[in-house]
């Protein structure tokens, strides 16, 4: 207690008072031990727009599609398991391209990029295609 009393002092005298009212609310309400603001990491900080459309299938596919085809989520055909997509690959690329663009069962549309063109969409696919034969 006496610390948080300390903290507390000291930055309400930061803020002028301003917020002292404020902090002292945070401090009681159980969970003074948790900091609370995580900054995130430069090198986690998003890509600009102009870095993006610069990506190609393999940037592609690690950003966005990465996230549910590495490890099966919802039954996506794993990166890599060429028994996986063997079935699908035999649709032809056109018909995989539609359920890309449009969405197929729990796969979203568009994989839920909002900032993918259709070609960057479509270099993704086939370079999960290409990992993922014999
Ligand atoms: C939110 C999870 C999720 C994301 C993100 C996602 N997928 Fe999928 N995807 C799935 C699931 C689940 C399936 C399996 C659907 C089924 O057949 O039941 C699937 C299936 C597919 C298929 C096979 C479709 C077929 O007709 O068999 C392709 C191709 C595909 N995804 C491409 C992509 C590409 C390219 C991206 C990135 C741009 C992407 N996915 C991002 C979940 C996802």
């Amino acid at each position: 207690m006496g610390s948080c009393w300390e903290v507390n002092r000291l930055r309400i005298v930061g803020a002028l008072m301003l917020s002292g009212a404020l902090m002292l609310g945070a401090c009681t309400d159980g969970e003074q031990q948790t900091p609370r603001m995580v900054s995130t990491p430069a090198v986690e900080s998003q890509p600009d727009a102009e870095t993006r459309k610069s990506w190609g299938g393999a940037e592609i596919y690690d950003e966005v599609c990465d996230k549910c085809h590495k490890m099966g989520v919802d039954g996506a055909p794993e990166l890599g398991d060429v028994e996986a997509w063997r079935p699908r690959v035999q649709q032809g690329q056109e018909v995989l391209f539609d359920h890309v663009l449009d969405g197929f069962k729990k796969m979203p549309a568009r994989g839920e990029c909002e900032f993918c063109s259709d070609e960057q969409l479509r270099a993704a696919m086939e370079f999960m295609i290409s990992r993922s034969r014999d």
